[in-house]
């Protein structure tokens, strides 16, 4: 702001606060929610809240049916790369018509959560936060320990001022963890779970206890063959680890990234039409049954919606050459990822008719 001879300097910075909180939006003037009651209900419910990842309009129309039509709290994620590749503002807008959009849909009191997914600095998450965000992650996991519980201190400090709640991590994932990338994961150690949450007073905490994220998420030696269908089996999840942090903090809320089970149907559909995706491999769903009946509350699947997507877009081109009108294979990809949704909602994760 250009200064003004006339004006007192603490008035200018008081002008320039009071013009920076006009712009900020509350979550909950856009019919969001947070996170801290809906984990709450699912811990002592024995289900984990579907934590769905989405760039573009037709992941989300799917997503919102899906969690509309089975009544399913759900978390809408958004991470960097996609408020970068949608448009921060148009992101934030698009949240508030799903709202719109699941009361359409006979959904009276939709439960659902825009969430910032690995959020890598203060700043992107302040301004998830000030943009009408009602949860956010601050990913430290990358980062010494220390540094860690500061970063996430500072977050959770700022967040809970507007009441929008804040998942930390501890424990590297294998993979890319959008600007973090790590080429080992190294379990969540739990001696250092009580000392986290309290300090930095983080509402819940991701875990790594062997899930990774992307679509090769074992290598093939780390497997075994099952003898009658051929397919890869995984090695299973270190459960003993989500044992003893649970142990450490009991009914404490534990978040799962890297939970896509890359179906092989899909896997399938692509490789024979056009695609190229050798040896993909994901977590058993029987894997997730099992963590969401515990204090696992919130399961991220961003991958296998990538999957579903691809696979009915590779179908339409490769049968239907002619076909130039996006509606006719965004159509069938939204279809493919609403019934993907509705299968983890029922069948996996557990959640339908807990937000009726
Ligand atoms: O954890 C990573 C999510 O799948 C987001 O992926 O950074 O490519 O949007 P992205
Ligand atoms: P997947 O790659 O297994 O879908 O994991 C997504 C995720 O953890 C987003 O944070
Ligand atoms: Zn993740």
């Amino acid at each position: 702001m250009a200064r003004c001879a006339d004006i007192p300097a603490s008035f200018e910075k008081d002008l320039v606060t009071f013009i920076n909180l006009t712009k900020m939006v509350n979550y909950k003037d856009l019919g969001l929610v947070n996170t801290r009651e809906m984990f709450a209900k699912a811990i002592k419910g024995g289900y984990a809240i579907p934590a769905f990842n989405f760039n573009n309009m037709e992941q989300l129309q799917a997503i919102i049916k899906a969690a509309a039509e089975t009544k399913s709290p759900v978390i809408l994620q958004v991470s960097k790369g996609a408020r970068n590749y949608a448009n921060a503002t148009l992101l934030r807008y698009m949240a508030e018509g799903a709202v719109e959009y699941a009361k359409e849909l006979g959904w009276e009191h939709p439960q659902i959560v825009l969430h910032l997914d690995h959020g890598d600095s203060f700043e992107l998450c302040k301004s998830c936060v000030d943009s009408g965000f009602s949860s956010v992650m601050i990913d430290g996991s990358h980062l010494p320990y220390e540094e860690n519980v500061a970063l996430t201190k500072k977050v959770v400090e700022y967040a809970h001022q507007y009441d929008v709640t804040v998942e930390g991590e501890l424990g590297v994932l294998a993979g890319v963890e959008d600007e973090v990338s790590a080429d080992h994961h190294t379990y969540t150690n739990p001696e250092e779970v009580i000392d986290f949450a309290t300090r930095t007073g983080c509402d819940s905490l991701a875990i790594s206890i062997g899930t990774s994220h992307g679509a090769y998420k074992f290598k093939p030696e780390q497997c075994t063959r099952d003898p009658k269908t051929g397919r890869l089996v995984p090695p299973p999840l270190a459960f003993d680890v989500l044992d003893a942090v649970m142990e450490k903090l009991p009914g404490f809320p534990i978040v799962l990234h890297g939970s896509s089970s890359v179906p092989q149907e899909y896997v399938d559909i692509i490789n024979a039409n056009g695609g190229k995706l050798p040896d993909a491999i994901g977590i058993p769903e029987e894997e997730l049954r099992k963590a969401a009946k515990s204090a696992v509350c919130k399961i991220n699947i961003d991958s296998d919606s990538r999957l579903a997507m691809t696979a009915a877009v590779r179908k339409v081109f490769n049968e239907k050459p002619q076909e130039f009108d996006p509606r006719k294979y965004l159509g069938p990809a939204r279809d493919e990822m609403e019934k993907l949704y509705k299968h983890k909602i029922i069948n996996v994760l557990g959640s339908e008719g807990k937000a009726e």
